[in-house]
């Protein structure tokens, strides 16, 4: 019997309501499997929590998710506290505590979802993207300088002539060589494992510092990987490839921020945000699995958001703590009924609730069990 424990944060808006059909899912995958049991012990942090105690979560709580082999997140942010804070404090402190470097995402359109690009469908559209997710431009280092100054000149009665303000803010890209060099090297092994193709995602046309020293580790790296073709390309040339060729894709790795925009263009033409899950991956520790989307705050409680990309961070999970098997049969859960589309939630053009998704995922579950695709 093997049994994993996972630290399960529900998190704010629809949050809750998307992670309890994954840990139905899960369950349900235990319940098949016979040998597998999951142990999940429940954190009420977020917005609610920041709004009785003042902070989003208790001082010691990143020690506390050490005990756990995986973090199961559902989402952060609520209207009532600045995102910045929200999200930096949770989120972001979660994967930088953890220095879960990579932030995989696939993008995959599964069969019986429709796409909106013209003439593309499901053997056009697999890949995965994976994100630096600890540097770049998300380490907060930077600063606000003479903030404020032009109120002191408004007291002091100075005009300025242009500017209300001499406000001078910086907000640093930072690129470690570790950083630089671990994120790429995952992704040549992550395409050795798949169609050995690699796409490196800069913009070292404009910035020549930075994005010039990636480039650079990038080819440097690729001699080492001599199977896998490799290619690049700048992030925006990218944004118009998803939509042109997205077929041309197989493995791409991207800086934080650049992986951040690209991801939400890749949840789109995989049918939506209700469909993409990722991955905030520690390679020799703790990782963390979530649906990349947000807590979407005005469809809380009402039990209409699509659980899918939730299950499915749940399926990345099982395969990160190397459940593949377990991992095999929530995809194919999944797969089949969207393939049937009998059920599905609003943004796939059905009716069903949010439950009813999992209750139909978590039933292929039970029902069928391991199956090959
Ligand atoms: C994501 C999100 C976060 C990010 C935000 C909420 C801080 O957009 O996971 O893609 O930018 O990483
Ligand atoms: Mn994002």
């Amino acid at each position: 019997m093997r049994k994993h424990r996972v630290a399960v944060i529900p998190g704010d808006g629809v949050g809750p309501e998307v992670i309890r059909e994954g840990a139905k899912v899960l369950e349900a995958v235990s319940e098949k499997v016979g040998d597998i049991t999951f142990e999940f012990s429940y954190f009420p942090w977020g917005c609610e929590y920041y709004l009785k105690n003042g902070k989003m979560m208790p001082e010691n709580g990143i020690k506390k998710l050490e005990k756990f082999e995986a973090i199961y997140l559902g989402a952060i942010g609520d209207p009532r506290v600045p995102d910045h804070i929200s999200l930096r404090e949770l989120l972001l402190k979660i994967r930088f505590s953890f220095d879960q470097y990579i932030n995989l995402r696939p993008i995959k359109l599964l069969e019986g979802v429709s796409c909106p690009l013209k003439n593309k469908g499901a053997k056009d559209i697999d890949f995965v993207v994976v994100r630096e997710n600890t540097e770049g431009f998300y380490t907060g280092v930077g600063g606000r300088h003479k903030r404020g100054s032009s109120e002191y000149n408004r007291l002091a009665k100075i005009k300025k002539t242009f500017a209300e303000s001499e406000e001078i803010v910086t907000q640093m890209g930072v690129f470690s060589s570790e950083g630089v060099e671990r994120v790429i090297r995952y992704s040549f092994e992550l395409a050795r494992k798949r169609k050995k193709h690699l796409t490196c995602c800069t913009k070292s046309n404009a910035l020549n510092y930075s994005m010039v020293y990636w480039d650079e580790v990038f080819r440097k790296i690729s001699e080492e990987y001599p199977d896998v073709k490799t290619d690049f390309a700048f992030v925006d040339a990218i944004c118009m490839w998803f939509i042109k060729n997205p077929e041309f894709f197989d493995v791409i790795v991207a800086p934080n921020l650049f992986g951040d925009i690209i991801t939400d263009l890749g949840a789109m033409i995989q049918g939506g945000m209700g469909l993409a899950p990722g991955g905030n991956i520690n390679p020799n520790g703790i990782s963390m699995f979530e649906p990349i989307h947000g807590s979407a705050p005005k469809y809380t409680g009402k039990n209409v958001i699509d659980p899918i990309a939730t299950i499915w961070a749940a399926q990345m999970m099982l395969e990160e703590l190397g459940e593949n098997e377990a991992a095999r049969m929530i995809m194919n859960a999944i797969g089949k009924v969207l393939r049937e589309g009998r059920i599905r939630t609003k943004d796939l053009g059905g009716t069903s609730k949010t439950d009813e998704v999992g209750d139909a995922i978590a039933e292929e579950v039970v029902k069928k069990g391991v199956r090959k695709l």
